[in-house]
């Protein structure tokens, strides 16, 4: 474990001076690593994330790699449905794919409460390994309600979440028992990756962005309130994020995390006001620009550190996920770049 006080990344989440601006990437444990591809072997994700030895390598090689101030734990946010049973694997290049979708109020009672110790001891084995050799403080992570339903729902990835806002929509009482149930899936997963030895959490609604502010408002907001109410008493950073949220951050802040997570779509200093002074923001880099020259890569970083403009409360990160295509070599002369600025 490292001391909260002295972790740039954790003093960062809760807007105290930090000796620099602290940085890691969404997905920085990946495709775009060849230790990764080298380690990773072929077969369901679900597969690996069974085995806390090769978890905890793969979590740890872009922290020696990029030098980043946090490791994320390497796992997926269907791990809980998956281990409860629902029917869930990640095909690669795909992602989640569900054999039977949910399709109506008898599919609730496909889902039941996860007990972390009994489903899923390997994340809790990898998170107390990882926790005792990091030099860097862990993040531990969940899928939001919004978007497991989403996969749950479309049966896979889905462009227009069109099944997922019909249902939300036409049955809402069956709509709220589902989001209930995988936020006490969350709420269970994150609280025992704490327990373990993570040091902040982060809940992934990468999908809200699919949806208007009424109805992320109405349909959405008061089921992930209860999730970071839920954590309050861990005294852990939670950190919120989404995609396409430009016009949800307000309400996502409101959900009551200490960061908020923003995408490339928003400048950060506007999206900060729209989240408000009192919360740290993370972000937001677009990952596609990784792809362009150095130079074009330098240019963009520093506009965003000054957008910042050096005010307590900013971590560095891609606005998604690094992209499988990514030169690791590029990530790392942003990170150094971010710590020397
Ligand atoms: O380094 C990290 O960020 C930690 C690991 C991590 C993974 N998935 C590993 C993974 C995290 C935080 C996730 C979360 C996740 N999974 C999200 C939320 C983050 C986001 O990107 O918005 C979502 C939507 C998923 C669902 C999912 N799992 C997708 C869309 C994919 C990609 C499918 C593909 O192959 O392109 C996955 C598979 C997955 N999860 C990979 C990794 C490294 C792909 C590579 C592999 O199978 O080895």
């Amino acid at each position: 474990m490292v001391a909260p006080d002295e972790a740039p990344f954790l003093l960062a989440c809760r807007r105290r001076p930090s000796p620099h601006v602290p940085v890691w990437f969404m997905r920085q444990a990946g495709r775009a690593l060849p230790e990764y591809r080298a380690r990773r072997g072929s077969g369901s994700i679900l597969e690996a994330i069974h085995q806390p030895e090769l978890v905890a390598e793969l979590t740890l090689q872009p922290v020696r790699r990029y030098g980043v101030d946090a490791a994320i734990l390497f796992s997926d946010i269907v791990v809980p449905v998956a281990a409860i049973g629902f029917g869930v694997d990640v095909v690669p290049g795909t992602g989640p794919v569900v054999t039977e979708p949910f399709r109506s109020k008898e599919d609730l009672g496909r889902l039941r409460p996860l007990e972390p110790e009994e489903d899923t001891p390997y994340v809790v084995e990898a998170v107390r390994q990882l926790a005792s050799e990091l030099s860097v403080p862990l993040i531990g992570f969940a899928g939001a309600p919004f978007t497991v339903a989403s996969y749950l729902i479309e049966g896979g990835p889905s462009r227009s979440h069109a099944r997922t806002k019909a249902l939300m929509h036409a049955e809402p009482s069956t709509w709220w028992a589902l989001l209930d149930a995988l936020a006490d899936l969350a709420l269970a997963s994150l609280r025992s990756q704490v327990r373990a030895g993570a040091q902040a959490v982060q809940l992934f609604d990468s999908w809200a962005g699919a949806l208007s502010a009424v109805d992320y408002a109405e349909l959405v907001l008061p089921v992930t309130r209860r999730i970071f109410d839920g954590l309050a008493d861990l005294d852990v950073p939670r950190i919120h994020f989404g995609v396409g949220t430009g016009e949800l951050l307000g309400l996502m802040a409101e959900a009551g995390p200490d960061v908020v997570g923003v995408d490339w779509r928003v400048p950060i200093d506007v999206a900060w006001s729209r989240i408000g002074e009192d919360k740290a923001v993370q972000g937001n880099l677009d990952p596609a620009v990784c792809l362009a020259p150095w130079d074009v890569v330098e240019t963009e970083t520093r506009k965003i550190l000054n957008q910042a403009g050096g005010r307590p409360g900013h971590v560095f990160n891609l606005g998604h996920g690094v992209l499988p295509d990514t030169d690791p070599a590029i990530l790392e002369r942003v990170v150094e770049l971010v710590h020397n600025a």
